[in-house]
């Protein structure tokens, strides 16, 4: 393979720039040259593709966003847009592409292998929801800014004895809010994969007034809900002093932790192993600390799921 292809896709995540930066860096290590497609699919499809060099992505590591930019592309879903996207792979003389996204760039990278080209897929993507990988790059990051707004809502909260119900992102996945509800010690936490009884909740916060608790939080996944609704039906059976706080894109941006910059390096030169190698169609994960790729068909055939050991865990020890 003598020139590959990197675009990042979906929504961004930190740790994105030191993926890409792993790509760029190791392929010119190999001798390979590496382009940059611009705004994901919708970059790829307009072939706004660029050459990249080692200066390029210096300066990047530590940033979050992604320098590439990136975009959803409703077109890259069509027969025609995959046709238009190798098309300009082919004219710059693109043999191979790593593609850093969530679930929908997967799929993307999924269509340009069943069509011939080969792709690798990088799981990137705050939401943790990518099957293949115990983790994506920016869930930690996302997961620490998420636990620093929390300790800071729970000094608020205790000093007013307030309930709060914090609304975290993760798409229809429950990843965010389980483990930062742990670290932040909430003491209730509603995800899409589990079911909830709002009595329950009602009594545990009543439990927890009754033993002198100056405030209940409460982290409820986006999947399981509108946050407001949830929050408005607990604030009439308690009777509490009860906010509602929706974190939001926030849990996008910052500087990469050192764990989601070292995951990005690790997954990013694996990608670009196994284009030399002459595989395409893998996607690269970590599972148990191990670096791991599988065929991204078998990949997307499977679901991720959440730990149900940490949830089990969180109700026994947050109370
Ligand atoms: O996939 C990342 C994510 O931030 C989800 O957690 C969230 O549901 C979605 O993207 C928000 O997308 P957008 O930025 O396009 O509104």
């Amino acid at each position: 393979m003598q020139r590959i292809g990197v675009l990042t896709s979906g929504g961004d995540s930190p740790g994105m720039n030191a993926c890409i930066r792993a790509v760029v860096r190791k392929a010119i290590y190999h001798n390979i040259e590496v382009y940059g497609v611009y705004h994901g699919y919708q970059g790829l499809i307009s072939g706004n593709i660029e050459p990249l060099n080692v200066g390029s992505v210096a300066d990047i590591v530590h940033r979050g966003g992604t320098m590439l930019y990136t975009a959803r592309c409703p077109e890259f879903k069509t027969d025609e847009g995959q046709e238009k996207g190798i098309a300009q792979l082919k004219r710059f003389g693109i043999e191979g592409l790593v593609v850093i996204g969530g679930d929908g760039s997967y799929q993307g990278a999924k269509k340009l292998t069943e069509k011939g080209f080969p792709c690798i897929g990088l799981p990137g993507t705050i939401d943790n929801d990518i099957p293949g990988t115990d983790f994506t790059i920016g869930f930690d990051t996302a997961l620490n800014t998420v636990v620093q707004a929390i300790d800071k809502i729970r000094d608020t909260a205790t000093s007013h004895e307030r309930v709060f119900a914090i609304e975290v992102m993760g798409r229809n996945a429950g990843d965010i809010a389980l483990w930062s509800g742990i670290a932040a010690g909430a003491e209730t936490i509603l995800i899409p994969e589990d079911g909830y009884d709002i009595n329950d909740i009602v009594n545990k916060i009543q439990r927890g007034i009754n033993r002198g608790k100056k405030h209940h939080i409460m982290v409820i996944a986006e999947g399981v809900g509108n946050a407001d609704e949830i929050a408005a039906r607990v604030k009439e059976l308690t009777k509490s002093d009860l906010r509602v706080s929706v974190l939001g894109h926030i849990q996008r941006g910052g500087s990469p932790t050192v764990a989601d910059r070292v995951l990005a390096a690790r997954l990013g030169a694996r990608a670009v192993e196994l284009l030399m190698e002459g595989k395409g169609g893998r996607c690269v994960g970590i599972l148990n600390n191990k670096v791991v790729d599988e065929d991204i068909l078998v990949a997307l055939s499977n679901k991720h799921k959440i730990d149900h050991s940490i949830f089990k865990l969180a109700s026994e020890i947050s109370f």
